[in-house]
């Protein structure tokens, strides 16, 4: 290596390292359930993170102090389920995760978990517009093609939505889809980067297997395929058998997108990750929340890419996401308007 390349390495790595010790305070409401485990768990152990605060309406505090003993940098609290509590959770928060709610049993579709979860979400979402109108918020809680827009409805009714901060976290779809493209294969999932549009729940799943070089997964072989990414979900929450959905899974997607957030925002740039967000994709067609590609920056959303080009199969597969979509946002908006 030459001495210019050398001293640029150097330079490089320092301000690498420099990025990496800024302070982040990350959030985690609903900590202590399935998904919100894992997710504390994954959240302590990245160095990027300085302070971990954990709520939830029971078990809280028990499983900071668990995590709290895990011989890495930040600190770790948690809250009681007080108003008082969540709000001191919130106060300075960089990123708030929220996986609170119900997961589905068999038989049930995300959406049949709208009764109960909306509420949970639409009440967390008023006390992260008081106590952190400035965090990047990131939705697990599903369904999350519906409870993204109840969140959006609940920041713009006290006056503090920014589009650029609120996101769906659709990355486990994009997970599973490298993961299922290279069991048929034989490649390195890590190596598999499958963009998946639209949105988190059933069709509106739409994986773009033309993008990724693997022109041969072609006719039943790519029905197959683009089944069983879009009903991933439903292998998990059929293994469990009444005991929930996918937990350990959520939880490294959701990790993984929140470090993509904190690399953004500590000066990492290019730095792109499918997530459902408030987009101009299609909103001629009344649909006002759409997931595809996004580079994510110090802002939150830095830009949001096109689908690019797109097979006869791939455009009939996204106007059934669409039509699905239009009618969960609007179920979420709809639930805001009638219990405010
Ligand atoms: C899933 O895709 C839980 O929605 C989550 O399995």
């Amino acid at each position: 290596m030459s001495f210019a390349r050398q001293a640029y390495a150097q330079v490089q790595r320092r301000a690498f390292t420099a990025s990496a010790r800024q302070s982040s305070k990350v959030t985690v409401l609903g900590a202590a359930g399935g998904i919100g485990q894992p997710l504390s768990l994954l959240m302590k152990l990245n160095p990027r993170v300085s302070q971990l605060a954990l709520y939830d309406i029971r078990l809280g505090p028990g499983v900071a102090a668990d995590i709290s003993h895990i011989n890495t940098k930040s600190t770790v609290k948690g809250y009681d389920p007080t108003p008082s509590g969540l709000k001191e959770a919130l106060s300075g928060a960089e990123i708030v995760l929220i996986p609170a709610g119900v997961p589905r049993k068999p038989g049930m579709t995300r959406d049949d978990l709208f009764n109960t979860n909306a509420s949970i979400v639409r009440d967390l979402a008023k006390a992260v517009a008081d106590a952190a109108p400035n965090a990047n918020v990131l939705v697990i809680s599903n369904p999350v093609n519906s409870t993204v827009p109840i969140v959006r409805e609940i920041f713009k009714s006290k006056g503090v939505y920014n589009p650029k901060r609120l996101f769906g976290v659709t990355t486990l779809d994009v997970v599973r889809a490298s993961r299922f493209v290279s069991e048929i294969k034989g490649t390195d999932p890590a190596d598999e980067n499958i963009t998946v549009v639209g949105g988190h729940s059933g069709v509106t799943i739409v994986p773009l297997i033309s993008q990724s070089g693997h022109t041969d997964i072609a006719g039943e072989k790519l029905d197959a395929l683009v089944n069983r990414i879009q009903f991933g979900g439903d292998e998990v929450v059929k293994a469990k058998d009444g005991a929930g959905s996918a937990t350990l899974s959520m939880a490294m997607a959701g990790a993984r997108f929140a470090e993509s957030l904190l690399k953004a925002s500590q000066g990492e740039k290019g730095v792109i990750e499918p997530t459902f967000v408030e987009s101009p994709l299609y909103k001629d067609q009344g649909v006002d929340f759409f997931a595809s590609k996004v580079e994510l920056g110090p802002e939150g959303v830095e830009k949001i890419h096109d689908l690019g080009k797109l097979t006869t199969h791939e455009e009939k597969l996204v106007e059934a996401a669409l039509a699905d979509l239009k009618k969960n946002i609007q179920k979420g908006v709809d639930f805001v308007k009638a219990n405010p």
